[in-house]
């Protein structure tokens, strides 16, 4: 008894001191907030506007973001700044030191029981886009319902006939529920539908990861509509636009292409690197070729970025390596990415955007913004000095 007793505490403390450990080394990589200038609006506060966008619209840059409270993880909404596009930085080497005027929140949590976006909720990556077609902005998001952790992974659309809102919640759902991926043939659906959940209890061994590229968790989605967590949006040249997203328990990307008023899905999607378990994507386009970065799985936590790049959204996408290079661009440089900026400039015409999340004081979460400059052969590569 006694040498079980013995056993059990040691174990115990192995375990707390692996906890530690990791602990230890995740705080290694993510300075602390007094460490890093903040972004500051004209009123000398910290922009609050997380996991992002920025975007042009009648000579103003507009720039959307989570608004999050100064502790804990759940939701105050989205909050815009704005500045004014011809506004220089003040210092070259942080283009995102603008005069920012605080506009707000433009999409708020609300307190009504029971609707999706009840205070309580978290509202991540709001995204903007203007729609030609009915003339209105829309905001698609990541939306988790109050009190339900990261387990409902839908999307919310929300529309403003301004810019700066207030935003009407319009509605949250799962893409393309019982629809089947473009990419998917006759044969792949056979063998998706074969594949049962309780078949790979075990996770992350080798027939698990085959089953999860085969279509595991898709399938298993397939009624409920595909899991929708970390995403993007891009208008591609022919006007069609796409929601990208991570999905699939974050295992896999995927791209669906949204209605022409951007508040549905076509029923058109394809998946992207199948049980890659990317996050965080960021997508831009040049000369004819598409250009998506993500990070990894690992929460708050910075890690290498990925890059794929494709001539098709369809696919083939083909991966490269990760395309930060200087101290920390294993970890790229602290943050994770969440925006290709297009704002042209003696440097560069695109800005990688990235978020380096300090999850002890969300509001606090400082923001990174790179010029994305090429090699010869149109490689992307975006480099931090120091
Ligand atoms: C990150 C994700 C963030 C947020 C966070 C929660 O991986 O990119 O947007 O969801 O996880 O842990």
């Amino acid at each position: 008894m006694k040498h079980i007793l013995t056993l059990a505490l040691c174990l115990f403390s192995l375990m707390i001191s692996a906890q530690e450990q990791t602990d230890n080394r995740s705080r290694r990589h993510r300075p602390r907030p007094q460490m890093m200038a903040p972004t500051l609006d004209v009123e000398g506060h910290h922009v609050n506007a997380h996991g992002g966008c920025i975007i042009a619209h009648e000579g103003q840059w507009l720039w959307y973001g989570e608004a999050r409270p100064d502790r804990g993880f759940t939701s105050l909404g989205v909050n815009l700044y704005t500045a004014p596009i011809d506004s220089l930085p003040a210092d070259a080497s942080h283009p995102l030191q603008r005069p920012w005027q605080p506009r707000g929140l433009v999409l708020s949590v609300v307190d009504e029981a029971g609707s999706p976006i009840e205070r309580g909720c978290i509202i991540e990556r709001p995204k903007v886009l203007w729609n030609a077609h009915t003339n209105l902005f829309v905001m698609i998001f990541h939306l988790e319902l109050k009190g339900r952790g990261y387990e409902a992974a839908m999307t919310g659309f929300a529309t403003s006939s301004t810019p700066e809102g207030p935003f009407i919640f319009h509605h949250a759902q799962r893409p393309n529920a019982n629809t089947w991926p473009e990419d998917f043939s006759e044969a792949n659906i056979q063998k998706a539908q074969a594949l049962n959940e309780a078949d790979y209890a075990k996770w992350w061994t080798p027939e698990w990861r085959v089953a999860v590229a085969d279509g595991l968790l898709l399938k298993r989605d397939i009624s409920r509509g595909q899991m929708s967590r970390d995403m993007t949006v891009f208008v591609d040249d022919d006007g069609t636009a796409w929601h990208i997203y991570s999905s699939e328990e974050n295992l896999t990307l995927q791209a669906a292409e949204l209605t022409s008023d951007y508040l549905g899905y076509t029923g058109r999607y394809y998946r992207i690197a199948a049980g890659g378990q990317n996050e965080a994507p960021c997508i831009f386009k040049r000369d004819g070729t598409y250009w998506l970065i993500c990070s990894g799985c690992t929460g708050w936590d910075p890690n290498e970025a990925r890059m794929f790049s494709a001539r098709n959204i369809a696919g083939p996408w083909t991966q490269h390596p990760s395309p930060m290079r200087g101290p920390n661009a294993a970890k790229t440089f602290g943050g994770q990415g969440t925006w290709i900026w297009a704002a042209p400039s003696p440097s560069t015409d695109l800005f990688f955007m990235a978020d380096i999340w300090f999850p002890r004081s969300l509001s606090q979460s400082r923001h990174l913004c790179l010029p994305i400059r090429f090699h010869d052969d149109g490689t992307p590569v975006i480099e931090k000095v120091q």
